[in-house]
C-alpha cells in the first residue's frame, strides 16, 4: 500500500516510521529532479502557508519560502515582532485563527510546547522549522545528502561531533536510530543527551538493526562514514558561549578528526557555521561542496514535506 501523509503535522522524526522518513527522502529527491529539469509544479496550488519565525534563519525560511513557490503556492512571512503570538493573544487562539486563513503552518521557535499548541489547535498540518528541542525538517536534508552520496543510509556509520544534548543531535540520533543508520555522539559528559531519548532511540535502533553509542572519546571516530558537527553555542544560548568554548574545544572537526576515521569520510554542518570553533576553515572549505548541497536539499526536502501532508 502508498504512503499518504495528507494532514500530518511535522513535529518531530519520533511521529513518523522508518518507511515515512525513506518515503520522504525520495520524494524530495524526485523534487530535485523535476525543479532540475525546469518542471512548473502545481501541487500546492490555491494553498497559503505562514511561516511563523521567533528566531532568525537563512536556508529555513527560504526553503519554506522557495519550495512553497515552486509548487504554486503562497508564503506569508509572519515575524514575531508582526503577529500577536503569546503576547496579546495565547498561542491556542493565534493558532486557531491561523488555521482559518491557512492551509499549513511552519514555526520556528524556542518552545516545542507552542509549535505542538499550534498543531492542536490549528486543524492544519504544522511543521516544526526549529525549536530548542527538535530540528526534524534538517534531517531529511542530511539524510538525502548521505544517500546520494553514498547510495544508501541503513548501516551507515553517523558521528555527531559537539554539542551532542541540542536540538540536531537530538533530533538526527532519532532520525538516524529510525532509517537504521549506526549513530554515535561524541561530546564531553556535560552535554550528553537526556537518558530518556537515548533510551527511546536505543528502542527504534533495535528494530532496525543499528546501533547508538554515546561516548566522549575522539579517539572512537574511526570507521565512520559521516562526520556531523553544529554550533557549540545555539540561537538562545548565548551567555553559555565562553564555557562551551572551553569544553568544546578538543571536539573541534579539523584534519587530524578527520584523519582518525581511517576512512575518506563525509563532513556535514547543518549551517550556519562559526569557523575556527567547531569546524575549521581547512576542513569545512575541503567538504564545502556536500556541505552546500546539503543546505540547498533543505529546499528539496521542506518543499517535500509540503506537498505530502497538505
Ligand atoms: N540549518 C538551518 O536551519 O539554517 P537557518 O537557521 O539559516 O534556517
Ligand atoms: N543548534 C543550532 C541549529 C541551527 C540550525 C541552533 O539552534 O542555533
Amino acid at each position: 500500500m502508498g504512503i499518504s501523509l495528507k494532514g500530518r503535522s511535522f513535529l518531530t522524526l519520533k511521529d513518523y516510521t522508518k518507511d515515512e522518513i525513506n518515503y520522504l527522502v525520495d520524494l524530495s529527491i524526485q523534487l530535485k529532479k523535476k525543479k532540475l529539469m525546469g518542471i512548473k509544479g502545481d501541487l500546492l496550488e490555491r494553498k497559503n502557508i505562514a511561516l511563523i519565525f521567533e528566531k532568525p534563519s537563512t536556508r529555513t525560511r527560504c526553503a519554506f519560502t522557495v519550495g512553497c513557490l515552486d509548487e504554486g503556492g503562497h508564503p506569508e512571512y509572519l515575524g514575531k515582532n508582526d503577529i500577536q503570538l503569546g503576547h496579546k493573544e495565547s498561542v491556542e487562539d493565534t493558532a486557531r485563527v491561523l488555521g482559518r486563513f491557512f492551509d499549513g503552518i511552519e514555526f520556528r521557535g524556542f518552545s516545542q510546547d507552542t509549535v505542538e499548541k499550534l498543531a492542536k489547535y490549528s486543524g492544519v498540518p504544522v511543521w516544526n522549522g526549529l525549536t530548542d528541542m527538535y530540528h526534524p525538517t534538517q534531517i531529511l536534508a542530511d539524510l538525502m545528502t548521505i544517500k546520494e552520496n553514498l547510495g544508501y543510509l541503513k548501516g551507515v556509520n553517523f558521528t555527531y561531533i559537539g554539542d551532542g544534548r541540542n536540538n540536531m543531535a537530538n533530533s538526527l540520533m532519532i532520525g538516524c536510530a529510525k532509517v537504521g543508520l549506526n549513530f554515535m555522539i561524541i561530546a564531553p559528559k556535560s552535554l550528553w543527551p537526556e537518558n530518556d531519548l537515548v533510551d527511546t532511540c536505543k528502542e527504534y535502533a533495535a528494530e532496525v538493526g543499528s546501533t547508538i553509542t554515546i561516548s566522549d572519546n575522539t579517539d572512537d571516530i574511526i570507521g565512520t562514514d559521516v562526520i556531523y558537527t553544529d554550533v557549540w553555542v545555539s540561537m538562545g544560548e548565548e551567555e553559555k558561549s565562553k564555557e562551551r568554548v572551553e569544553l568544546l574545544k578538543p571536539y573541534q572537526v579539523n584534519e587530524t578528526l578527520v584523519s582518525k576515521t581511517g576512512k575518506d569520510a563525509l563532513v556535514l554542518h547543518c549551517l550556519p557555521a562559526v569557523k575556527g570553533y567547531e569546524v575549521t576553515e581547512e576542513t569545512f572549505e575541503k567538504h564545502s561542496k556536500v556541505i552546500f548541497d546539503e543546505a540547498e536539499n533543505r529546499m528539496h526536502t521542506i518543499k517535500a514535506v509540503m506537498v505530502a501532508t497538505v
